[in-house]
C-alpha cells in the first residue's frame, strides 16, 4: 500500500492534469451521445456551453450599453434602486435618450406649473397621491375601498416568490400605504403583516377551492372575514406574459406550508386549468362577481390580458342591460413578466399595454361605463413618466409586479423558473431567501413607491395639473413615424379619455373609504 502511495506521490501536478483531460477526452468521444460539438471536439468543446452559460452576464455587466436590455435595461433598473435606497437618483448633462426615436414619449408641460398652496396635502405630504376613484361605490358595496395609492403591487403568488420577499412587499405597502395583490396561490401568512390585500382568484382557486378544485363560496367568506386587509377581490381571466396557458405545480414543491395556503395535497401535482370552472360565459363571470361581492360586501374586479374584443363588449353590453358589473378592471400588457412561461407566449400572445388598454378602454368609453369601474394598468409602467402616459389614457391607478421586485433587490438575473434566483426572491429555497433582510426591504419598497409618487406629483404639477386623473389624451405626445413625426395620444389611438370626476386632493384625504393608515385614522 505505502509503495503505490509513493508511487501516487512522485506523479508531478502537470501528469495528473493531462490524466484528467484525457479521461474527459475519453468520455466525451466514447461514452457522451447527448453533445454533438463536445464528442466532435473532445475537451474544447466544452469551452463552447461554459461561455454560453456565463454570456448573459458578460453581456450584462460589460458589453450591453444603457439602454439597450430587456425587459428593464440598466438606467431603468439604476433609478428603482437608487430610488428605493433614497439616493441621488437624477442624471447629469441631460437625457441619453434619442428623443426622435420611434414612440417615444413627451409630457406637454403648462406655461406655469400648478402652484401647491400652504395649506395642501401635498404641502404636507409630498408623496400623498391616492386613487381618484372609489372602487364598489357604483355597485353600492357594502365595503367600497378608495386606494391610498396609485402605485401597488401587483399579483405575484407565495410559491412563484419566496416568503422573505412576500413579507418585505407587504411590510413595504403597509409603509408606503398601498396595497398587495396575492396573485393567485392564495393568502400566505405573509402577507399578513399589515398591509391592504387585493386578493387574486386564479383558475385553482388556490386558498378558496374545494377539494375537486372548484370554487369555494364558503372559504371566500370565511378567509375575507378572517382577514380585515382583504380590501377588494380580482378574478383573474388572463396574464399578459401568458394569457389562456395553464400550469402544474409539481408535488415535489409542494410542501406542508404551501398545501396548507392553498388548499391542496401535500407532494402531490397540481393543476392550475387553462380556464375557470366556476363560470363558462360572460353572464356566468357576472353571476360570479354579483355573488362574490353580494357574500363578502367587497368590491369585486377581473384581471385580463387583452386580445380580441367581442367578449368585452358583450361585458360591456351586459353591464348596460342589468346595471351591474365589475368595479375593477386590472387590464395587462403582453410584456407582463411572470415566474415561467413558454417563449412563444411571452413573446407572442396578446397586445402589448398601450394597444391593448387602449382598445379596451374605447369598448367601455362608448357605452358610457367609465365612471363605472376603476382602470388599473401593469405592464412595465412602474417609472413616473411611464405612469403620466397610462393615466392620459384612462387609468386610476397602477400595479407593478418586477419593478416591485428590483425595489427588493432582483437583478433581472430572469431565473425565477430554475428556483436558483441570486437574490433570493423569485425561489423557494431556505439558502437563498436567508440573504434577505426583511426589514431593510420593506423600507425599500416603500421609499420607491415613495419616490415614484413624488416624483410623479412634480410632473404632474409641471403639466399644470393637481392630480394625475386630471391628465387627457392631449397631455402626452408620441413620436409616430417620418410623415407625422408627432401626434397626441388622442389622435393615436383614436379617443378622449372620459372626465373623471376630481374636486381636490384634500376631498380625497378626508374620503371614509381610503385605505391603507388613513383608514385607521379616520
Ligand atoms: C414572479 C411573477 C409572478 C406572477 N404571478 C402572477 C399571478 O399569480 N397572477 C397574475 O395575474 N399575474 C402574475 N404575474 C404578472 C404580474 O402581476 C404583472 O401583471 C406583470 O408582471 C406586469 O407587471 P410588471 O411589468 O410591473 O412586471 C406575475 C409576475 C411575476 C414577475
Amino acid at each position: 500500500m505505502d509503495q503505490i502511495i509513493s508511487i501516487f506521490q512522485s506523479i508531478s501536478w502537470w501528469i495528473w492534469v493531462l490524466i484528467f483531460l484525457l479521461i474527459v477526452a475519453i468520455r466525451d468521444i466514447f461514452f457522451q451521445r447527448s453533445h454533438t460539438i463536445s464528442h466532435n471536439f473532445p475537451l474544447v468543446g466544452h469551452l463552447r456551453y461554459w461561455l454560453e452559460s456565463i454570456g448573459p452576464e458578460m453581456r450584462q455587466y460589460f458589453v450591453a450599453n444603457n439602454r439597450e436590455e430587456l425587459p428593464f435595461n440598466r438606467i431603468e433598473r439604476g433609478w428603482i434602486y437608487a430610488s428605493a435606497k433614497k439616493e441621488n437618483n437624477y442624471e447629469g448633462f441631460g437625457t441619453d435618450r434619442d428623443i426622435y426615436a420611434h414612440q417615444h414619449v413627451f409630457i406637454k408641460n403648462q406655461m406655469m406649473a400648478y402652484k401647491v398652496p400652504e395649506n395642501h396635502v401635498n404641502a404636507i405630504d409630498k408623496t400623498f397621491i391616492p386613487c381618484a376613484k372609489v372602487m364598489g361605490v357604483h355597485n353600492k358595496r357594502k365595503k367600497p375601498f378608495r386606494p391610498s395609492s396609485i402605485i401597488n403591487v401587483s399579483a405575484m403568488s407565495f410559491g412563484s416568490l419566496s416568503a422573505a420577499a412576500v413579507e418585505s412587499m407587504n411590510k413595504g405597502v403597509a409603509k408606503a400605504d398601498a396595497y398587495h395583490n396575492t396573485g393567485e396561490g392564495g393568502l400566505s401568512p405573509y402577507h399578513k403583516q399589515g398591509g391592504d390585500v387585493i386578493f387574486h382568484i386564479g383558475t385553482g382557486y388556490f386558498g378558496v377551492r374545494t377539494p375537486d378544485g372548484n370554487f369555494s363560496m364558503e372559504k371566500m367568506k370565511k378567509l375575507v372575514t378572517d382577514n380585515p386587509t382583504i380590501k377588494a377581490i380580482e378574478i383573474k381571466l388572463s396574464q399578459g406574459a401568458k394569457p389562456g396557458k395553464g400550469g402544474v405545480l409539481p408535488g415535489a414543491k409542494i410542501t406542508a406550508e404551501i398545501a396548507e395556503i392553498r388548499g391542496v395535497e401535500i407532494g402531490k401535482d397540481v393543476l392550475s386549468p387553462a380556464t375557470h370552472k366556476a363560470f363558462s360565459n360572460v353572464k356566468e363571470l357576472l353571476e360570479l362577481i354579483e355573488n362574490i361581492a353580494e357574500e363578502t360586501g367587497l368590491p369585486v374586479g377581473i384581471k385580463g390580458a387583452i386580445g380580441k374584443l367581442d367578449q368585452w363588449e358583450e361585458l360591456a353590453d351586459l353591464m348596460i342591460k342589468t346595471g351591474k358589473g365589475p368595479d375593477f378592471i386590472t387590464v395587462d400588457g403582453g410584456e407582463g413578466g411572470t415566474g415561467a412561461a413558454p417563449p412563444s407566449f411571452a413573446d407572442h400572445v396578446s397586445l402589448p399595454w398601450v394597444y391593448g388598454f387602449s382598445s379596451l378602454y374605447r369598448v367601455f368609453l362608448e357605452r358610457q361605463l367609465t365612471d363605472r369601474i376603476v382602470f388599473i394598468g401593469s405592464g412595465k409602467l412602474g417609472f413616473p413618466a411611464k405612469a403620466a402616459m397610462a393615466f392620459a389614457m384612462g387609468v386610476d391607478c397602477i400595479n407593478v409586479a418586477r419593478e416591485a421586485m428590483m425595489s427588493i433587490g432582483c437583478i433581472q438575473a430572469q431565473v425565477c423558473h430554475t428556483n436558483r434566483c441570486p437574490a433570493g426572491v423569485a425561489t423557494q429555497s431556505k439558502w437563498l431567501q436567508k440573504g434577505i433582510d426583511v426589514p431593510l426591504k420593506s423600507d425599500r419598497l416603500a421609499q420607491y413607491f415613495m419616490t415614484f409618487r413624488k416624483e410623479f406629483l412634480e410632473i404632474t404639477h409641471a403639466s399644470g395639473y393637481e392630480h394625475p386623473c386630471q391628465y387627457t389624451m392631449d397631455d402626452v405626445q408620441l413620436n409616430v413615424d417620418d410623415n407625422s413625426l408627432n401626434r397626441s395620444l388622442a389622435s393615436s389611438y383614436g379617443y378622449n379619455k372620459a372626465k373623471v370626476p376630481f374636486v381636490n386632493m384634500q376631498k380625497l384625504h378626508d374620503c371614509i373609504h381610503l385605505g391603507g393608515k388613513h383608514c385607521e385614522n379616520s
